[in-house]
Parts: C-alpha cells; sequence; structure tokens
C-alpha cells in the first residue's frame, strides 16, 4: 500500500488550492452574507476543468482520478464550501450519472457541455414526502407513446436555478414500487418546467437550491436513461459515487476550520501564553487532527475502490458519514477556540459551522449512511 500522492495529484491540489485562495477567498464572506452564486468563480472552474474532473476526455472532461477528485474538492471547500457542492454535484451526480449509464447520443448531447462547464446540471431525486425514504416518489412520468408526461414537485435541488440540464426520477408505474422508477433528461427550457424562489439556508448560502415544478412536461422517449425501471438502481449507484464528493467537502470544511484554529491559537494569548500552550485548547486541536486524517483515510479508501471498479456503497457511506460528522464536530471547537472572534463573520469559523450542518443531511443523512453501512456488514 502506497500513502505518497503522484505528481500530478499534488499539482492538481496545489492547482485548487491556489484558485480557492486566489479567486474564492475575497468574496466568500459576502456571497454568504447575500446569498450570492459564484457565477464567475464557476466559469474559472469550468476553464481549470474542475467540472467534469472524471470525464473521460473524448466526452470533454479532464480525466482524472478519484483521488485527485477528492483532494480538489478538499481544497476549494476549505474556503468556500458552497462552491465545493455546485462542484461535486454537478461531477458526481450528473457527469458521473450520464457517462456511467446513458447512451452514446445522451453523452454526446448531454455530458459534453457539461464536463466542460459550458451548462451546469443538477439531480433531483428528494420531494416534499420523499426525503430518506427515496422509494416513495410522488412525480410521476406516464408513458405516452413517444413521450412521458412528467407531473409533481421536486425539493431542495442543489444547482436548481442556475442549472440547464436536470437528472429528474420519477414514477412510471406505482405497481411496481422502486422497479417502477425512471430517471430522465431534463431540460429547463420545456414548457411546463417552472422553478420556485431561491432557499434561504442555513448555510452554503452561495450554492442554489430550488424547487421544481412540473406540469404536464413532455419527456421524449429518448430521453429515459437505460432500461425500463431502472431508475431507483441508478439513482443509489450515482448517489454511492456523489457521496465520495460531499465527504470531501465535509473533509475541506473541517480541515479549513482546524487551519484556521491551528493559527489562531498559536497568535492568541491568554493568562500570558498562546492559548495553544493550555491543554484544553492543544487536546481540542489534537483531536481535530485526527478525526480529519482518518476521515481523509476513508475518502481516500472510497475513492481508491471506486477507480478500481468495486462496490463503493459500503466505504462511500463510511466516508461520507464519518467525514460529516467531522465537519460538525471540528467546526464547533472551532468557534469555541476563536471564542468571540469565533462568532463574527469576519473569522469565517461561524460561516464554517453552518456550512457544516448540511452535510449530515443531503446525499443521505446520517441516518442514512447507517442504515447504508450496517447492511452491508451482512451481505
Ligand atoms: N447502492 C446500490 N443499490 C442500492 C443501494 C446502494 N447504496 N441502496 C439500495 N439499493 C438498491 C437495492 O439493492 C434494491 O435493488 P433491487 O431491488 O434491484 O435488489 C433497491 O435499491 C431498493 O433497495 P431497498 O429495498 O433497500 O430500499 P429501501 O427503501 O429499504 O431503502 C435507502 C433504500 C437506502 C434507504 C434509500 O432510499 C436511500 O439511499 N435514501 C436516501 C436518499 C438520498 O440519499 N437522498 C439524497 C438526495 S440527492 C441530494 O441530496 C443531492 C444534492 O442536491 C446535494
Amino acid at each position: 500500500m502506497d500513502f505518497k500522492l503522484t505528481e500530478e495529484q499534488i499539482m492538481i491540489q496545489q492547482a485548487a488550492r491556489d484558485f480557492a485562495q486566489t479567486e474564492l477567498l475575497p468574496g466568500v464572506i459576502e456571497r454568504d452574507e447575500h446569498s450570492k452564486f459564484p457565477t464567475e468563480q464557476v466559469k474559472m472552474m469550468a476553464d481549470l476543468g474542475f467540472l467534469g474532473m472524471m470525464v473521460d476526455p473524448k466526452y470533454g472532461g479532464a480525466g482524472l482520478d478519484s483521488i485527485s477528485y477528492v483532494l480538489a474538492i478538499e481544497e476549494i471547500a476549505k474556503v468556500d464550501a458552497s462552491a465545493a457542492v455546485i462542484m461535486s454535484v454537478n461531477n458526481s451526480l450528473v457527469c458521473a450519472g450520464i457517462e456511467k449509464f446513458c447512451n452514446e447520443e445522451q453523452k454526446q448531447k448531454y455530458l459534453v457541455p457539461l464536463a466542460k462547464g459550458e451548462v451546469i446540471g443538477a439531480f433531483c431525486l428528494s420531494e416534499p414526502e420523499a426525503g430518506s425514504d427515496a422509494t416513495s416518489q410522488k412525480t410521476t412520468a406516464i408513458d405516452k407513446g413517444d413521450y412521458y408526461l412528467l407531473n409533481g414537485t421536486k425539493n431542495w435541488i442543489t444547482n436548481g436555478g442556475t442549472a440547464s440540464t436536470y437528472i429528474v426520477i420519477a414514477q412510471t408505474d406505482v405497481e411496481k414500487g422502486h422497479k417502477g422508477i425512471n430517471a430522465f433528461l431534463v431540460e429547463k427550457s420545456w414548457e411546463g418546467f417552472s422553478i420556485g424562489p431561491k432557499e434561504k439556508k442555513m448555510g452554503i448560502r452561495g450554492s442554489d437550491t430550488h424547487s421544481l415544478m412540473f406540469s404536464d412536461v413532455k419527456v421524449p422517449k429518448e430521453n429515459r436513461i437505460g432500461a425500463n425501471g431502472f431508475g431507483f438502481n441508478f439513482a443509489m449507484a450515482v448517489l454511492n459515487g456523489g457521496r465520495i464528493g460531499i465527504a470531501s467537502q465535509a473533509l475541506g470544511i473541517a480541515s479549513g476550520a482546524y487551519e484556521l484554529a491551528l493559527k489562531y491559537a498559536q497568535e492568541r494569548v491568554a493568562f500570558k501564553k498562546p492559548i495553544i500552550q493550555h491543554q484544553a485548547i492543544a487536546f481540542k486541536l489534537a483531536d481535530m487532527h485526527l478525526q480529519i486524517t482518518a476521515a481523509r483515510m476513508l475518502c481516500f479508501k472510497a475513492a481508491f475502490e471506486k477507480d478500481n471498479g468495486e462496490d463503493i456503497s459500503h466505504s462511500g457511506a463510511m466516508a461520507k458519514l464519518f467525514a460529516s460528522e467531522t465537519a460538525m464536530n471540528t467546526t464547533i471547537e472551532a468557534v469555541q477556540i476563536h471564542g468571540g472572534n469565533g462568532y463574527v463573520s469576519e473569522y469565517h469559523v461561524e460561516r464554517m459551522m453552518r456550512d457544516a450542518k448540511i452535510t449530515q443531511i443531503y446525499e443521505g443523512t446520517s441516518e442514512i449512511q447507517r442504515i447504508v453501512i450496517s447492511r452491508g456488514l451482512t451481505k
């Protein structure tokens, strides 16, 4: 086993770090305050190849491995967790889903612009009454011969307002339960598709989250993904990979907060010495460092297994669960170490604490990850 990164992986990590420090850091507090989407920065991410990182270059991607992807998302999330989730959804849920499961025609039409970052994508599974219980889809797509008629509402959709291509999961045959679910490629411009107001969120406020409404939207037959009834298995398979992206985002939030807390603890003096010399603070930092290192190893393990074509349901869920709990614990302690300064925006850690919370919820709550992990134990 080799724990060393390759030269290429180090280069990607450095490029992501430089980009995050020079382009994301300057406006991150303002974007959070005003819930402003990082439009210019997302364009730059496209130019750097960060929106289709693992996609084959023949479809406009950067053709990199999943370890490079973990490294890049970590660096970006250290500074701006909103930019990281925009990137994660486009790469892991949208591009990866299309590349792995769509036919050549669908890839040429939809994957190429998404991988190049000319447009961005969204993944639409959650509904008002189907979050964790994802098989209870109420959105319907009724087979009308040449097309499906799509009706229903999706909730909390990341990139909901800015995306152009949407992967929409819908029930086509209620009698068949999850075997009657399909996934479709849907375009924003289609008649009957409307976008609800932007959600007012606790964290990741730079990302844009909306509900989506479909009212008699005609989806051409050729826009169904895979065989009839494949939609639920498609969604689960895609989410396994997506969880590596969110785990890496959580890892980045944790390591960003830890780095700020470590620096602060070395500079801030109380009772005549830097606070890091007080054991109460030093032990907090030791625990943070330990958890972050373990979370990073779990992310790498899941990424390694993905690149080897292994089943990553178990390792992806473990990485996502551990990294998101680490993000929450670490950011709470980073605020604590900063004391009163931690409670105001200019020190960044209060934002990071708010951003961390969603990593325990989206792409499967911590409770769902425990279901997936525990079911895997007896396989
Ligand atoms: N990987 C691959 N296949 C899986 C799977 C996994 N992790 N989990 C379930 N499946 C498959 C099963 O093998 C089964 O397939 P077959 O019938 O072919 O054998 C099928 O899915 C149904 O599985 P279950 O009977 O286990 O279904 P369930 O209803 O008991 O539970 C669940 C399924 C794991 C709880 C699932 O509903 C789930 O993962 N829920 C969470 C949904 C989620 O993560 N939502 C996130 C929304 S997307 C988002 O947040 C994106 C964003 O914008 C950031």
